[in-house]
Parts: C-alpha cells; structure tokens; sequence
C-alpha cells in the first residue's frame, strides 16, 4: 500500500540570499531523476504546496514558486520564522533535505484562461504567485490584459527582484513600500492604491490573491465595488499544518481544511467558512 506521508529526499542545489530573512532554496530530486508530472502535465499547480522537511527538525509548507512546466527543480522562497525555517536558512548548497506533495488544490487556472488576470501579493505571499505568473507567461497568448500588484514593506523586502525583470516584460507591474529607505524611487504607499489606479473589465477579470490577512481584508472591500464578485476571486489561505492531506485536523478553518480543500478558497466560499 502507498504510503501517503512517504517524502523524496532532494539536494539543496542553489540558494539565493532575496532579502535580510528570505532565501530561495532551488530543489532537485538526489536520484537524479525529473519531478514528475501530474495529469495537468504540470509537476505542481501554482497554489498548491509541497511540505519541506529537515532532518530533526521537522517539516512545512510552502508555495512552491519556480515555473511548473520545469520538471528539473522546484524552487521555495522561505522566510525564516522559526524551528524548520531557520534550519533550513542554515543549510549549504548541497545539502539534503526532504520533500513530499505537491498538495492542496492550487488557482483555478482553467477558469482564468481567456480572461484579464490581476495577482495582487505582499510580503513573503509572492512565491505562489510567482509560479501562476510563470505558467500565464509559458502560455501568454492564452490571456488577456495581465497584472501583478506587488508590496513590501521595505525596497529590501521586495522578492525575485531578477525574475521580476523579466516578467516586466510581459506582464504589467506596480511595485510598492511602505518606508521608502535605499534610495527607492518607485512608489510608496498601499497597494490598495495600486488597485485603485487600474482601468479593469469586471466581467472579464479575475483576481488571485495571496499574502498577509489584513492586506486580503482590505483589498476585498475595494474589489466589489470595482464589479468583481466574491466569485472572481480567489485567495491562498496559510494556517499551520502537520500532515498536509486531511487526517489531522490542524489547518481546519470553519469547515474546511485548508491542506486539503485549499490552500485556494473562492472568496464566497471562504467568506462564509472563515474563523
Ligand atoms: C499553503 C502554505 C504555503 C506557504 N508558503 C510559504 C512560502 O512560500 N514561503 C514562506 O516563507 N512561508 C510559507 N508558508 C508559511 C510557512 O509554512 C511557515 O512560515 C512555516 O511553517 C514556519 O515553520 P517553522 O518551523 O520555521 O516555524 P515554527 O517554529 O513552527 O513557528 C514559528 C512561529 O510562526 C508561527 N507559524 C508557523 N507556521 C505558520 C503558518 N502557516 N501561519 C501562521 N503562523 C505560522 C507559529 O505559530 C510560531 O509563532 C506557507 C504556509 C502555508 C500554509
Ligand atoms: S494539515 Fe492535517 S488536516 Fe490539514
């Protein structure tokens, strides 16, 4: 029988100081095999979340943030915050870790195909967004008018500074800070702001969204009266997790677990299940 908590074990193949607290860690498998793919043909769905494990230490959640369709490596963007993270920001490359998943549901990406897409993240909310703008960029003509709306709280605090060039490219971006430090020149401000400034087709548009919950609280009020329904929305939710597929009860919200029927809500359905 499969076991369903069975990791891989992978090396730590490159890692990328992004900020002060936040390194990104390129995983691939140690038996030198591809990730494979899942029926979508995708090794995850941008959303989705792999748990990385280190060795007497434990195990947790992240949104993998690396381009789906490269079965190679996955990439994690992590902050350090506590026990696992901070093992993990005290890896080297070369190192070995574990990694089970992909799990959890992931954004919708069938039901955003032909439409306007705007991706609003703050803070360390971007990895997941970081794969769904990968995957939109892959398959470009497949969409319409593209934004991504993305805050910090310093210019330092800013993610993916470099894969961000080149999403520039193709895709629209507004960056913003709160504390204009560094010689910033950009913009200052909430990205409230940012979603106020956009000249959008409700009927035609969807939102995803991931990042803090005071920032997915107030962004939600602005939405509907720009004529986006709770329907068009769609947030990554974080709670703690241990097994990452239903059995334990730790990430319940209301009636949903969020490893298992998330970690992507639609607004209406999270609206009513919120706790
Ligand atoms: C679906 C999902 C995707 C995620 N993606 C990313 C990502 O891409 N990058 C990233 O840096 N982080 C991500 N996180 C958050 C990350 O999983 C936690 O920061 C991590 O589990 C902390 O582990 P730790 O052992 O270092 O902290 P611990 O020692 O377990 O805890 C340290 C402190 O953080 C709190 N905490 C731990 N986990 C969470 C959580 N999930 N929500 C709220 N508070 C928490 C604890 O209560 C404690 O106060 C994601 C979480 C989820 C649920
Ligand atoms: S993490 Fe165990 S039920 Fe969700």
């Amino acid at each position: 029988m499969q076991n369903i908590y069975a990791p891989i074990s992978v090396k730590i193949a490159k890692i990328e100081e992004h900020s002060p607290s936040v390194k990104l860690f390129r995983l691939k498998r140690t038996d030198g095999k591809k990730f494979s793919a899942q029926k979508n043909g995708l090794i995850f769905t941008p959303g989705q979340f792999v748990l990385a494990g280190v060795w007497g230490y434990g195990e947790a959640p992240f949104g993998p943030a690396s381009d789906p369709l490269n079965r190679n490596h996955i990439d994690i963007v992590v902050r350090k915050i506590g026990q696992t993270t901070s093992a993990l920001h005290h890896m080297k490359e070369g190192s070995k870790i574990t990694l089970r998943g992909p799990y959890g549901n992931g954004y919708p990406i069938e039901n955003f195909l032909g439409k306007d897409i705007i991706m609003i993240t703050g803070g360390c909310g971007l990895p997941p967004i970081a794969a769904l703008i990968e995957y939109i960029i892959n398959n470009r003509a497949k969409f319409g008018i593209v934004h991504l709306l993305y805050g910090a709280s310093t210019p330092p605090d800013l993610l993916m500074k470099n894969r961000m060039k080149f999403w520039q490219k193709n895709i629209q971006i507004m960056l913003t800070v709160d504390k204009p430090i560094c010689n910033w020149e950009g913009r200052t401000g909430l990205i409230s702001e940012c979603l106020l400034e956009l000249k959008i087709n409700p009927a035609n548009t969807m939102v995803a969204m991931c990042g803090p919950g005071p920032m997915v609280n107030a962004l939600e009020h602005l939405l509907n009266p720009m004529g986006i329904s709770d329907k068009r929305i769609f947030i990554s939710m974080e709670r703690k997790m241990q097994c990452g597929v239903g059995r334990c009860q730790h990430c319940v919200t209301g009636n949903k677990y969020v490893c298992a029927d998330g970690p992507v809500f639609n607004l209406d359905e999270i609206d009513k299940n919120w706790d």
